[in-house]
Order: C-alpha cells, then structure tokens, then sequence
C-alpha cells in the first residue's frame, strides 16, 4: 500500500523552487520582486514561505523602498530596538560588518527579537556589498527538531515557558557590539535588560499548525517557575539538538541575494569568516505576532 506523502509541498506554476537542504530552505527563481504585482505569484511566495522556512531570492535590486513592498506581503513593518533605521526608512536598517572590525551582528542561534512580546514572523535581509569568500548565514529548522524529540521530552517541552531576553551576554552581549560594531548605527544597549517576554518553548505556527522549539542559549535566560541552574542544562540540550547538521541549511550571499525567513521555526547564525573584507545587507522584519 502506498504511504501517505506527508512533508511533500504540491507544486507551482507562477515560480520555480528548489530546496537548498533536506528539511528547510529554498532557492526561488522566476521572479522579479521590484514591484511584483502579480498576486498569484505571491501566493506561491507565501506558500512556498510556510512550506521551506527560508526563501533565498537572486539577483533582486531592491531600494529600501522595495525592500519595504516586499516585506508588506508578509506583514507589517518592525521595529528593530537597537540600531537605528536608514535615512527615511525607520524599519530598514544596515548590517555592516568593515574590513578592520573583528565582531560581527547575528553571530550565534537565534530567532529574532524574542525578548519582545511580539517578535517579528518573518526577517528579510538583502545583501548590498558581500566578502569575495565567507560571511554565509546557517539556518536551522526548530520544527524539525521539534519533531526529532522523543515523546518524553515533547512532553516536558510542551510544557515549559521561557523567559526571553536582550540582556544576555550569549546574546552577541550587547555592550560588546556596542564597542565593537563601529560601522553600524546601534543605540540604546543600556536598556537591553527591560526588555523581557515570556513564550512558550514548543510553539504552533498559525499557517502550518506545525510545533516548533522556540528557545535559544542566546535569549532564553530560564524557564518560567524555575530557576536558572534548573534550567540551563534543559537549555544547552535543546539547543545542541536543534542544530543539529541535518537540521540545517547554509546561505552563499551574493549582491542582490535576498533571503526571507519564518522566525516561527528557524534560527540562524551568521558566520564571522570574513575579517579583512566588508559585508554591508539590509534588513527589515515584518509581522509582529503573539507566540502560541
Ligand atoms: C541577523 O542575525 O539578523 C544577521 C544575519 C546576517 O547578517 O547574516
């Protein structure tokens, strides 16, 4: 008999797609997103967008203005609480790593912003000047990892809350980046210790119902009604496990690469291999939305 073909995403017409890994990431290809009209295109997009995690698109000329179209279809507009926005465009700010800096934004596993009460669903990062080699970003599925644990530890993670926040040093320390990160227009670290949330750690994605493991070494301080010695084992495991290589996905940056992905059910960390060149990107996170 035949068996059912569960993770198989039904096919599309407007654009082509082709996965990057076993569980997550796609290369999407047939479109031009600059002022892209055509609503079944995306439609596609957005599935395409449930279905693979993270969408790499190539060879996309965005201004921050359509960097900001773009992330209107997927939700409104971010603000991001440390680094202040471009010229005229509040929500899109510049990721720039210069030849003689050593510290770079993003590294370590994280979903973004979690210590907000409503992170961002989706992040989109464009990149305008990349290092000839190096400076690729790693993706991992926490859906797949979710789905990977055994009914015991299902059991004790659907349970747990944990308690995010922009204070901790695993975090990229935010009074290091401020020191160190000179390129980028970062602000306000001092107040990284109030911002604090509480989300659950198995959390469902609205659009696919799937479970996905929703905590980090980075943000995650502890669980909710129990204290951080307790917790931290519990932590280091999870986060050991859901970066696990078959879990994950890399992405080679090239001028005009745009990459949107699911904070829902990822986590990414961008990789520091590349002192003595620049890196510049764009980003812009769109969707505020409560976990479940
Ligand atoms: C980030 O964490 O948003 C930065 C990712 C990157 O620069 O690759």
């Amino acid at each position: 008999t035949m068996g059912k073909l569960e993770n198989m995403p039904a096919s599309y017409a407007r654009i082509a797609v082709e996965p990057l890994a076993g569980v997550l990431g796609a290369e999407i290809g047939g479109v031009t997103l600059a002022g892209l009209a055509d609503d079944a295109a995306w439609n596609e997009i957005r599935r395409a967008f449930v279905d693979y995690s993270v969408l790499v698109f190539r060879d996309q000329a965005l201004t921050p203005a359509d960097l900001m179209a773009v992330g209107e279809r997927f939700g409104a507009p971010c603000h991001y609480p440390f680094v202040t926005g471009m010229d005229g465009y509040p929500f899109v700010f510049e990721v720039i790593k210069e030849p003689d800096e050593t510290t770079n934004f993003g590294g370590g596993w994280h979903s973004d912003t979690t210590y907000l009460p409503q992170p961002p669903l989706a992040t989109l990062l464009h990149a305008v000047e990349t290092p000839a080699r190096g400076g690729d970003t790693l993706f991992t599925s926490t859906r797949a990892a979710y789905d990977a644990l055994s009914v015991g530890m299902k059991r004790l993670v659907d349970g747990l809350v944990g308690v995010n926040s922009a204070a901790l040093k695993s975090g990229g320390g935010r009074s290091a980046m401020h020191r160190n990160i000179g390129a980028m227009k970062i602000h306000d670290t001092d107040r990284a210790d109030a911002l604090e949330a509480e989300h659950p750690v198995a959390r469902t994605h609205p659009e696919s119902g799937r479970k996905a493991l929703y905590l980090s070494r980075t943000h995650t301080i502890r669980f909710r009604d129990m204290s951080e010695a307790e917790s931290s084992p519990i932590i280091e495991w999870l986060q050991a496990h859901q970066t696990r290589p078959e879990f994950t996905c890399r992405v080679r940056w090239m001028p005009g690469t745009l990459t949107v992905w699911d904070n829902r059910c990822t986590q990414h960390n961008a990789i520091n291999d590349y002192h003595g060149q620049r890196r510049h990107m764009r980003r812009l996170t769109v969707g505020a939305q409560t976990p479940v």
